[in-house]
């Protein structure tokens, strides 16, 4: 299936997912490059940051940010997107606070943060590369089932179970929100190249819908359909119902 890359293992998927970056870097030192946080990124951060120390490559101009934040919670919450970045790949490389753009855990005027993070990006020439990770429920960052595809970075809400795990988490009472800000589907499918990462057979159901699904907004993850030079990696589990008919 065109754009479709699937590993052969998990091991081979965290090498892979690692090898878009690094190669990323190496062929354009001052690229900007997203990153999504989750267990499906985890390790291949970990991986990029490796091979930094043994192959030394220049990362003084990359320019590194984050695709989404959750809301409401301090941003040293070892669950905000910021802090699992910085322990995961930032740190390690070394990027200093400037090359390093997150959205912020907490604002008083969220419509004037997303402003100004769309414009440093834009700032910095656009996106370059985009590693996205995939909800089971469709969702890529905070673009929730329903998101219009033409939506900026804006303040949206978390899935159910993210909620309920990071408001346990965070000792967070039920009469305090907690939200997700996130790049919108509009900026997401503005970036040059885009790489989807899914791993895990629980992403299986919802990776079919994406890629032989009609493109809705019900499956905000489908509009990838229309970019022109997104990448889908999977691993097996994540892959198993692409050939056969089963939903
Ligand atoms: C969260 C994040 C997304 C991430 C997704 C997948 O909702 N906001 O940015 O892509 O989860 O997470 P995981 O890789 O843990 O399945």
């Amino acid at each position: 299936m065109k754009g479709v890359t699937i590993a052969t293992s998990v091991r081979d998927f965290d090498r892979l997912a690692a090898d878009r970056v690094v190669r990323q870097i190496k062929d354009k030192p001052d690229s900007v490059i997203g990153l999504s946080t989750g267990r499906t990124t985890n390790a291949m951060h970990r991986q990029v940051a490796e091979r930094f120390v043994r192959e030394g490559f220049d990362v003084g101009r990359v320019t590194f940010f984050g695709l989404d934040e959750v809301t409401n919670v301090s941003p040293s919450y070892s669950g905000a997107c910021c802090t699992m970045l910085r322990t995961e790949i930032i740190d390690a490389l070394g990027i200093d606070d400037n090359r390093f753009l997150m959205l912020p855990t907490e604002s008083n005027d969220w419509p004037a943060a997303c402003r100004l993070f769309e414009q440093e990006i834009e700032r910095r020439g656009g996106i370059d590369l985009l590693m996205l990770g995939l909800g089971e429920n469709g969702h890529l960052g905070f673009n929730q089932p329903g998101t219009p595809f033409e939506q900026g970075t804006w303040l949206s809400r978390m899935d159910a179970e993210l909620e309920a795990r990071i408001r346990q988490e965070t000792q967070t009472p039920a009469g305090v929100p907690l939200g997700g800000v996130t790049l919108g589907l509009r900026n997401i499918m503005q970036a040059r190249r885009i790489v989807l990462v899914a791993k895990g057979e629980r992403k299986a159901r919802i990776v079919r819908q994406m890629l032989l699904g009609p493109v809705t907004t019900s499956v905000p993850a489908s509009v990838l359909q229309r970019h022109p030079c997104c990448e889908f990696l999977l691993d097996t589990d994540a892959a198993k119902y692409l050939s056969g008919r089963e939903v």
